[in-house]
C-alpha cells in the first residue's frame, strides 16, 4: 500500500468513527484525561500540518495562524503559548464545521505532498502522523465512552447488540512456562529505511536476562475479578501499594469504572459499553477492563501471583501470532479467550505491568520538538502491553509500549497474570 493510500484509509477511518456524534458531543470533556472529539479531530490535523506542511510543502498556506498553538498538545519547543488541556472543552469556537474545513484543507495539501517526492525525513514523519492518528482514534473512542458514561441519559455509542460469545466456554487459567535465560527485546529499527516505523520509546533493541517465569494464558475475567471483590479486597490493605489505597480511599472505588450497582441483574452489577449498559452476568468470561495499575497490582497479590514484567511480556508475544479482538472486529468491548496457547496478547485490553515507564538502555528521542512525543513523560508511570479491542491491528506490534498513570482507569485497561 503506497502513502497516499494508508494517508486516506487513516483519515477516513477517524471520519467514520465520529460520524454518529453530534458536535454538542464532539464538545465534552466529561474527565480530565480524555479530550473533546472536535478537538482530536483538529489536533491530529493540526500534526499534519505542523511537522510535514509547514516545514517540507513549499507554498503551504496554513488554514489558520491561531490554529498553530491553539491544537498543540504539548510541544513546547514550537513556541507559542499551549491552552491548558482542561480549558479543552471551551472550545467552543472555532465551531466543528470549521474543525471539518481544516481537515479537508490539510487533506488536500497532504494529497499535494504525498504525489510529490518525499525526501526520508518528511516521509517518516508522515508515518508518524499516521500512527499519531491512530491513537487519537483509540483516544477518542475511550473519551466519548467517558462522555456518554457522564452523561445522565447514558447514550450509546453503537446501537446494536453484541453477538453472544459470552456463551462460549472460556479456557480455565493455565500457565505457560517460560525458562527465561537471554533475550532480547526492542524493535530492530532499520534505521536506513525510511518506511520502517516504530515509536522511538521501542528502541534500542537490546538484551535482558529474564529469571524463569510463568504467563497466564488468557485475560483475567470479569467472574474473578467479582471474586476478589466478594472477597472485600478493595478494604483489605495487606493487598495494595500505599498510593492505590489512598487512591482507593479517596475515589470511593469498590469497583472498576463503568460498572454500577444492579439489583435486577443476579450479579448486582452492570456494566457501562460503547453499546449501552450489559448486566454483568453476561460478561463474566469476557476480560475485566478499566481497572487502574493499583487494581491490577492488588488483584494480582491477592491470588498469590504479580503482574508480568514487560521483558517477559515481550518475550512471549513476539513469537505470538499479531492477532485478536482489535478496533477492526467492531467489537468494541473485550471478548471472552478462546484460543489455545497464550491467547488475548493482542486486544481486548491493554494489560498492564510489573514495570515503569523508562528509556532502554542508550534510549535517545528524536531530535527537535519531536523528541516531546514520548520521551518526557518517562516518570511516574507504568507500562501496558498489547492493544484493546479500539486499537487498530496496523497500529499494535510485541515491541510497542503505552503508559499511563497508575490510578488512570479510563483506557481499556486489564490484567495478565504472571508467576
Ligand atoms: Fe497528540
Amino acid at each position: 500500500m503506497n502513502d497516499d493510500t494508508k494517508y486516506k484509509d487513516v483519515r477516513s477511518l477517524t471520519a467514520s468513527l465520529v460520524a454518529s456524534l453530534s458536535p454538542e458531543d464532539q464538545m465534552v470533556q466529561s474527565c480530565p484525561e480524555a479530550s473533546p472529539v472536535k478537538w482530536h479531530q483538529a489536533h491530529t490535523t493540526w500534526f499534519f500540518e505542523t511537522f510535514v506542511l509547514r516545514p517540507f510543502l513549499k507554498n503551504y498556506k496554513p488554514f489558520c495562524e491561531d490554529f498553530r498553538w491553539l491544537f498543540n498538545s504539548y510541544y513546547n519547543s514550537i513556541g507559542g503559548e499551549i491552552p491548558d488541556k482542561r480549558l479543552r472543552a471551551s472550545f467552543c469556537r472555532p465551531s466543528l464545521d470549521e474543525v471539518l474545513a481544516f481537515r479537508e484543507h490539510v487533506d488536500q495539501a497532504m494529497q499535494r505532498f504525498l504525489s510529490g517526492s518525499a525526501d526520508d525525513e518528511s516521509a517518516r514523519r508522515v508515518i508518524l502522523g499516521l500512527n499519531h492518528e491512530q491513537q487519537h482514534q483509540e483516544l477518542a473512542l475511550t473519551d466519548i465512552k467517558h462522555v456518554f458514561f457522564s452523561n445522565p441519559l447514558r447514550p450509546s455509542y453503537l446501537a446494536a447488540e453484541f453477538t453472544n460469545e459470552a456463551d462460549l466456554p472460556v479456557p480455565k487459567l493455565e500457565w505457560h512456562a517460560s525458562e527465561g535465560g537471554l533475550v532480547e527485546i526492542g524493535y530492530p529499527l532499520q534505521v536506513e529505511n525510511p518506511l520502517d516505523f516504530c515509536f522511538d520509546n521501542e528502541t534500542p533493541r537490546h538484551k535482558v536476562y529474564l529469571e524463569p517465569f510463568q504467563i497466564a494464558n488468557r485475560e483475567v475475567t470479569c467472574r474473578e475479578y467479582l471474586e476478589f471483590m466478594l472477597d472485600d479486597a478493595y478494604t483489605r490493605p495487606e493487598f495494595w501499594l500505599s498510593d492505590g489505597l489512598e487512591t482507593v480511599k479517596h475515589g470511593d472505588w469498590q469497583a472498576p469504572l463503568y460498572w454500577e450497582r444492579d439489583a435486577s441483574d443476579k450479579t448486582g452489577w452492570r456494566v457501562f459499553t460503547l453499546r449501552g449498559w450489559l448486566g454483568l452476568s453476561s460478561l463474566l468470561d469476557t476480560p475485566v477492563c478499566h481497572v487502574s495499575f493499583f487494581e491490577a497490582d492488588a488483584f494480582a497479590r491477592w491470588r498469590g501471583c504479580r503482574l508480568p514484567t514487560e521483558s517477559e511480556w515481550e518475550s512471549v508475544a513476539s513469537t505470538a501470532p499479531l492477532r485478536g479482538n482489535l478496533l477492526d472486529t467492531g467489537r468494541l468491548h473485550p471478548a471472552s479467550a478462546n484460543g489455545a496457547g497464550v491467547d488475548q496478547l493482542f486486544g481486548d485490553c491493554w494489560e498492564w505491568m510489573a514495570s515503569p515507564y523508562v528509556g532502554y538502555p542508550g534510549y535517545k528521542p528524536l531530535p527537535g520538538a519531536l523528541g516531546e512525543y514520548n520521551g518526557k513523560f518517562m516518570s511516574g508511570q507504568m507500562i501496558l502491553r498489547g492493544g484493546s479491542c479500539v486499537t487498530a491491528a496496523s497500529h499494535i506490534r510485541a515491541t510497542y509500549r503505552n503508559f499511563f498513570q497508575p490510578a488512570t482507569r479510563w483506557q481499556f485497561s486489564g490484567i495478565r497474570l504472571a508467576a
